[in-house]
């Protein structure tokens, strides 16, 4: 919906030293600037279709204000009108955190419209819930223009802010999903000092491979980290996500293509154009949600989502990049600022598996077991680990050709999140496996990759296939 159009202060010019008719447009807005579809903008791979945005009243872009006095109901604060501040309860000694949603989406939306309640929760923070649902509503590439309109109403405040509160940039957190990571990387383009941009699985189509100008990158903030969780190429992956990284720290949980417990998606066979594509794949989104999903679970779990930094995804899983250095790792989400190496660098990769559905965090250990058998044995070796909490878990750490005296070792990431109390070994023969012979864990070492604790649980004597044998600490 268009709101009051006849008050658009829009002013179009022509350029006459073009000759594609189609570009060199520019418009301007007293309030936010001009904005041309001059190259990066358009008119260079990648931005083909990308033009000038549309006005800031059809954007709409309105900024809803949740701190601990108000939880429930927001308080609609405007930079246009400053007295909406003044008697709001914003408060310069706090943070301001942004939440920016995506294409088609709005501010109430439950994983937007819940992570200022998530952060009111554990801290006293100014929360911002920014919507510019009518300036995202329409088709994929006319939202893609319009974050730059949400980029400059971003800013527009944040020099209000500045100017009469004294309040500085370096305490404002963007926090984007999608476009909404982009718009983001917009304000902070225009605003140098801006603390912290968290980019949500940043929108890959008209952005992936584009000059830094016009895409999320670390230049935006002090400190950009990113989350990939549906990250590829649109046409190829059916994947709405930036691949390349664009932050300090890019995070790609599970490998930030494929998540557990979302379906993969195929690209509709009949859809060839980008606009479709996107709308298609708006009600199915449940990898390029999952980021706005793992951030909001990382609020609440301050030792949870620990990420380790490795060249790819597949050294990680095979146990490379393990435990954590001395340094100590990154963690994925809120606390991302607390590591004390995330700026040394840009674009550091970061890996870490997450669990299928909530809750997600994920505790990885290095699990070695050191068998006694009377005899080389087939079959495959099973640990189940207790938590002090309780929680009993089943892992099968290896399949195949058993000696005794050797050490068999496996990566488990586990929803035990604090310490192990008991430990139990099992092992099952293979279908046809004739010896009679028992086998134990003469001992069982496990390695949290997060703190790097070792600890070693001790057995005694072996077990019949298929029972537990049970093993204490040391
Ligand atoms: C694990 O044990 C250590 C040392 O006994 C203790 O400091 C820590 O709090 C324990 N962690 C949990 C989650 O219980
Ligand atoms: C290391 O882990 C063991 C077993 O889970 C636990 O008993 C011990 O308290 C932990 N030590 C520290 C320092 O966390």
């Amino acid at each position: 919906m268009l709101h009051g159009g006849g008050r658009m202060l829009a002013v179009w010019i022509t350029t006459l030293f073009l000759l594609d008719a189609a570009k060199g447009r520019e418009v301007c807005y007293n309030r936010l600037g001009c904005f041309t579809d001059n190259p990066p903008w358009s008119g260079i791979p990648g931005r083909e279709l990308a033009g000038v945005p549309s006005s800031p009243a059809a954007v709409n872009t309105n900024f809803h204000l949740y701190t601990r006095d108000n939880i429930r109901n927001y308080q609609k604060i405007s930079a246009s009108n400053p007295s909406t501040i003044k008697t709001s309860n914003f408060q310069a000694y706090r943070k301001t955190r942004f939440v920016i949603h995506g294409h088609l989406a709005g501010a109430d939306l439950p994983w937007i419209a819940s992570m200022c309640r998530f952060m009111l929760h554990v801290e006293d923070v100014n929360c911002i819930l920014t919507d510019w649902r009518d300036g995202s509503s329409g088709l994929y590439t006319d939202a893609v223009n319009n974050v730059r309109i949400v980029g400059a109403e971003l800013v527009y405040l944040v020099n209000l802010l500045e100017k009469d509160y004294g309040y500085s940039p370096a305490n404002i957190h963007f926090i984007g999903h999608s476009l909404g990571a982009h718009a983001a990387g917009e304000a902070g383009r225009r605003k140098p000092g801006i603390g912290r941009i968290t980019g949500l699985d940043p929108a890959g189509p008209l952005f992936q491979y584009t000059p830094p100008m016009v895409r999320l990158d670390p230049s935006d903030a002090k400190f950009v980290d990113i989350i990939h969780t549906h990250a590829g190429h649109l046409f190829f992956d059916f994947a709405p996500g930036i691949l390349q990284t664009c932050g300090h720290l890019d995070f790609y949980p599970n490998g930030g293509k494929k998540m557990p417990g979302c379906r993969q998606l195929r690209v509709p066979p009949a859809v060839r154009n980008i606009n479709d594509l996107m709308r298609t794949y708006r009600s199915l989104g449940c990898g390029h949600k999952r980021s706005l999903r793992y951030y909001a679970e990382s609020i609440i779990t301050p030792n949870g989502f620990v990420g380790y930094q490795c060249e790819t995804y597949r050294a990680f899983i095979s146990g490379a990049c393990f435990p954590c250095p001395k340094g100590g790792c990154p963690l994925m989400g809120h606390y991302a600022d607390v590591f004390s190496h995330k700026t040394e660098k840009e674009h550091q990769k970061v890996y870490l598996n997450t669990g299928p559905h909530s809750p997600f965090a994920r505790w990885r250990k290095e699990i070695r077991v050191k068998l006694s058998a009377t005899e080389t044995m087939k079959g495959n070796i099973d640990v189940a680990l207790t938590g002090t909490n309780g929680i009993r878990r089943k892992y099968t750490i290896d399949k195949g050709t058993f000696k005794p005296g050797n050490t068999y070792l496996n990566y488990i990431d586990t929803d035990i999140s604090g310490n192990i109390s008991k430990v139990e070994f099992r092992w099952n023969k293979h279908l046809g496996h004739v010896h009679q012979g028992c086998m134990g864990a003469e001992e069982v070492i496990i390695i949290s990759g997060g703190d790097g604790n070792v600890s070693a649980f001790c057995g005694r004597g072996s077990v019949q296939p298929s029972t537990w044998q049970t093993l204490m600490l040391c």
